[in-house]
């Protein structure tokens, strides 16, 4: 979304980012379970495939004088195969990657979802968008689940800020993975300059959320 680190407003108001954070992973790894936890407070057994994109938005105060909001963009995982992918990345300003840990295939296709993001879209100094790795469904890790070993070392290999475990169902890890994810985010946007009106982007952008998010459509 190229976003805008806003200055201060003369008023004192509160500074605002808007920010276009993709989730992304194999079928089932539990994206939009992450993300219902994480701005509804909720968590269904029930899985319900994503068809398309949906959306979500979650407004953090940042600190006192700072405003975020994270538009949380819930990509299908079957979405791999079609062509939508470049579109739905389009200005995007970092992302997530889940697997889920009780099942390998999901976390052998991480890599394929990272080439595919890094070949679509890119900060404006041509370096990766900030992308966080979320080893889901940790709560499983007793039964039938594992981490796979030298995650950080993978991380570092791949191009990964860091990765997290967390559960869905046991709310587990996913604020703090967020709060990371946005710090990166910022960090790595502190250098561009402002480009346009953030106040326009941010009511068309929510608009859109509200007439997207009802179809379920891309
Ligand atoms: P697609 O939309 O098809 O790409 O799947 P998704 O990644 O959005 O997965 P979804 O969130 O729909 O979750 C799939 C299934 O995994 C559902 O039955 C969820 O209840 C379950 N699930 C998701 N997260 C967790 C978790 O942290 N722990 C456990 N035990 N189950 C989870
Ligand atoms: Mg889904």
């Amino acid at each position: 979304m190229a976003t805008h680190p806003a200055t201060a407003t003369a008023t004192g108001a509160p500074r605002e980012h808007l920010l276009k954070v993709l989730v992304v992973g194999e079928l089932g790894a539990g994206k939009t379970s992450v993300i219902r936890r994480y701005v509804h407070q909720l968590f269904s057994q029930h899985y319900r495939a994503t068809i398309g994109v949906d959306f979500a938005l979650k407004v953090l105060a940042w600190d006192p004088r700072t405003l975020v909001r994270l538009q949380l963009w819930d990509v299908a995982g079957q979405e791999r195969f079609g062509n939508m992918t470049r579109v739905y990345y389009k200005e995007a300003d970092g992302a997530f990657i889940v697997f889920d840990i009780s099942r390998s295939s999901t976390f052998e296709a991480v890599l394929k979802w990272k080439s595919d993001l890094d070949s679509k879209v890119h900060l404006p100094n041509g370096n990766p968008i900030p992308a966080v790795l979320l080893a889901n469904k940790c709560d499983q890790k007793k039964d039938n689940g594992q981490i796979p070993p030298q995650m950080d070392q993978f991380c570092k290999e791949h191009g990964f800020s860091g990765w997290f475990e967390t559960s869905a169902k046991d709310n587990i890890n996913i604020d703090e993975a967020a709060r990371f994810l946005v710090e990166n985010i910022l960090t790595s946007q502190q250098s561009f300059p402002k480009e346009d009106k953030d106040e326009d982007k941010i009511k068309l952008s929510e608009e859109k959320i509200t007439a997207e998010s009802k179809t379920q459509c891309c």
